[in-house]
């Protein structure tokens, strides 16, 4: 392509160091919509004859073809998927597809590419969440009374319904996806025309190769086009958040699963088996997707390093972009189309949660609560006095609910016999009506107003 001003070509490691088509011929449809829109733009402004241009058309959707058929092989020589389908389209339709390139430079080829590919991206995991999201409501919705212990500390705090812990995914996963949908907004503008930093002398009407690419509109600066990967840090940071978020949820199926635990039991399909333990079910999907979170976070770093000391405009540095978005879009689409599996598969032990929600005194709080506002005690001095009441369940070995009312009677004179109505693990997430709060009642309308917004 520059061999005008080169005797020699690279020594073979140069080849190598040098060449993206490795990784980025993932960007061949981006790359061939791309020069298809600057083409037409190039025709109608007069700067490339319209039979050229036909002509330079057709050739892309042939190439299109071909590596639909075939694949785009990994010629080094030909560096990146912008050079290989170049020299494609001029082996197909002769000198006239060096017309292509008039008014553009890889640089700002190069952006707009990545651009629509982080953009399909954005696209396909929005659809994916929304199955998490979908799998994430059915659930809830089934267990939406269903008493869990809520933990605080791992330790076991007050009841509340596994339709409320459920949904309190759907809650994260909701930020997600306006995160993903903030980054889509923020970077759907054209890059095509910018050229190699300046800008260009050619006549181009930036606004018509948008709006063919569906961007809303061009970039506002030549410099800043063409050196931006700020929307490639946003994917990232965006699915980096998600991943994190998939991770504790990852750690609670794993914890959820274990035998002393005992609240879940994975299905066959999202479960394996020990080489030598006959007895074993482990939860490796789970494992794995917290295991991705960080290689995703890793991603994420690894772009950021990258930029983080570039000057203006296109450095080399810059290719490397591509292969930490491409691995994190991989990891992150198996992470939440596993974590959608299980979720969907999952057996929920309910009887298991209700009996640890029974016997960990997970009431204690509403008795706190009674002696304020049914007997008049400082929450102080009823905290204090609830804390006598355990310790001597806990002495008698009973279950709060299961202390006689003499014992209660000998802590505190103030009681009288209604105290029990409040210290069954029903009753406490009845009580919990406060909005947000994990009363059935409340799950079940914010499991309603959920899909309302999903419409
Ligand atoms: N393969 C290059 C990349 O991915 C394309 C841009 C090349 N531009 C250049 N000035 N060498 O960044």
């Amino acid at each position: 392509m520059w061999g005008g001003r080169f005797a020699e070509g690279p020594a073979a490691v140069m080849r190598e160091i040098n060449a993206s088509i490795p990784f980025d011929k993932r960007m061949w449809r981006q790359d061939i919509a791309g020069s298809k829109a600057h083409v037409a733009m190039l025709a109608k402004q007069g700067i490339v004859a319209a039979e050229d241009a036909a002509a330079i058309d057709a050739g892309l959707d042939a190439v299109a073809a071909d590596y639909e058929a075939n694949g785009v092989a990994e010629d080094l020589a030909l560096e990146d998927i912008h050079m290989q389908t170049e020299a494609k389209l001029a082996a197909l339709i002769g000198p006239v597809a060096g017309r292509l390139h008039t008014a553009r430079s890889r640089n700002d080829q190069v952006a707009t590419d990545f651009r629509l590919w982080v953009r399909d991206a954005i696209d396909q995991v929005l659809g994916a969440l929304a199955a998490l999201t979908d799998a994430l409501l059915t659930r809830a919705e089934a267990h939406a009374d269903a008493v869990m212990p809520g933990f605080t500390h791992l330790q076991s705090a007050q009841p509340v319904t596994l339709g409320h812990h459920l949904m309190a995914y759907v809650e994260m996963i909701a930020r997600d996806v306006s995160r993903f949908r903030d980054a889509r907004a923020r970077m759907n503008l054209c890059p095509l025309g910018s050229a190699a930093l300046a800008g260009t002398s050619f006549p181009l009407d930036r606004a018509m190769t948008a709006a063919a690419l569906g961007f809303d509109g061009p970039t506002r600066n030549s410099l800043d086009a063409v050196s931006d990967r700020d929307f490639a840090l946003d994917y990232l940071t965006a699915a980096t958040q998600t991943a994190l978020h998939l991770s504790r949820l990852a750690e609670e199926f794993v914890l959820w699963a274990s035998q002393p635990f005992g609240f879940v039991a994975l299905s066959d399909q999202w479960s394996t088996g020990s080489s030598i333990m006959p007895q074993k079910r482990n939860p490796d999907a789970a494992e794995l997707v917290r295991g991705h979170a960080g290689r995703i976070m890793g991603c994420m770093t690894s772009l950021m390093v990258t930029m983080k000391g570039l000057p203006l405009a296109y450095s080399k540095d810059m290719q490397d972009d591509k292969p930490p978005v491409f691995e994190c879009h991989d990891l992150l689409g198996l992470s939440i189309a596993a974590m959608t599996g299980m979720i969907a598969s999952a057996t929920f032990r309910t009887d298991r949660m209700r009996g640890l929600a029974e016997s960990g005194f997970a009431t204690a709080t509403d008795f706190a609560d009674w002696l304020v506002r049914e007997a008049g005690l400082p929450f102080r001095e009823a905290h204090h006095v609830t804390g006598r009441a355990v310790k001597r369940a806990e002495e008698l070995g009973v279950r709060l609910d299961e202390l006689p009312y003499a014992e209660f009677e000998a802590i505190d004179p103030r009681v009288n016999q209604s105290l029990y109505d409040v210290l069954s693990v029903d009753a406490s997430v009845a009580s919990r009506t406060s909005f947000g709060g994990t009363a059935p009642a409340n799950v079940r309308a914010a499991i309603a107003a959920a899909r309302e917004s999903l419409r």
